[in-house]
């Protein structure tokens, strides 16, 4: 996809994300109708996201997704694995935007940035969020080791694909 371009946020872009997370958090609020969380305030915002070691630590990347020059979505990396053990690289957050969706954008950005970090890697997916578990498993076929773990603990309910780049 050759208008795709993804780039690490700059501290002056960390607004961008911001907002973007208030989409991402609107679009998972759905599947929260029956727990306390996905309240907005009196403000009409979702909670601000912890994005503070986004631009403090080195193994938090922020990653804006752009389409021809638009902005399209983001990713969140750190290294936090969820089904235990050690990773170099986990997908905290990954985002496309509505009108960019189903046209294959998300996963050319998926595979364009696992291709920036190789190593071993890590998609964690809420139990409820079938969709991108279809995603996931089809941006991540074409690696090797890949296997996909049924996470059910303190710190994470759903599968788990990990897979080395
Ligand atoms: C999941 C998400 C990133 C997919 O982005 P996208 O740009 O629409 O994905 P693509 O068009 O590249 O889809 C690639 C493949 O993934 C699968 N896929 C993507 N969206 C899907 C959906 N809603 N239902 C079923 N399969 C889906 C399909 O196999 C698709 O290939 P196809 O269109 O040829 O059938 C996007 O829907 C999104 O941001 N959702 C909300 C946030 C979210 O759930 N993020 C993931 C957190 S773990």
């Amino acid at each position: 996809m050759s208008d795709l371009e993804i780039r690490v946020a700059a501290p002056q872009e960390r607004a961008a994300i911001e907002n973007l997370m208030q989409l991402y958090v609107h679009d998972f609020s759905e599947h929260w109708s029956d727990q306390d969380r996905g309240e907005v305030g009196a403000d009409g915002l979702f909670e601000p996201y912890p994005l503070d070691p986004y631009w403090r630590d080195a193994a938090h990347i922020p990653l804006l997704v752009r389409r021809g020059g638009h902005l399209a979505g983001f990713a969140l990396l750190d290294a936090h694995s969820h089904a235990g053990g050690t990773v170099d690289r986990n997908v905290a957050e990954f985002f496309i935007l509505r009108k960019h969706r189903r046209g294959g954008v998300g996963l050319a950005a998926a595979q364009a940035i696992f291709a920036r970090y190789p190593g071993v890697w890590e998609a964690a997916i809420a139990r409820r969020n079938v969709e991108a578990l279809h995603f996931w498993r089809r941006a991540t076929a074409i690696y090797a080791q890949v296997e996909e773990i049924d996470v059910l603990s303190d710190d994470w309910n759903g599968p788990v694909i990990r897979f080395r780049v």
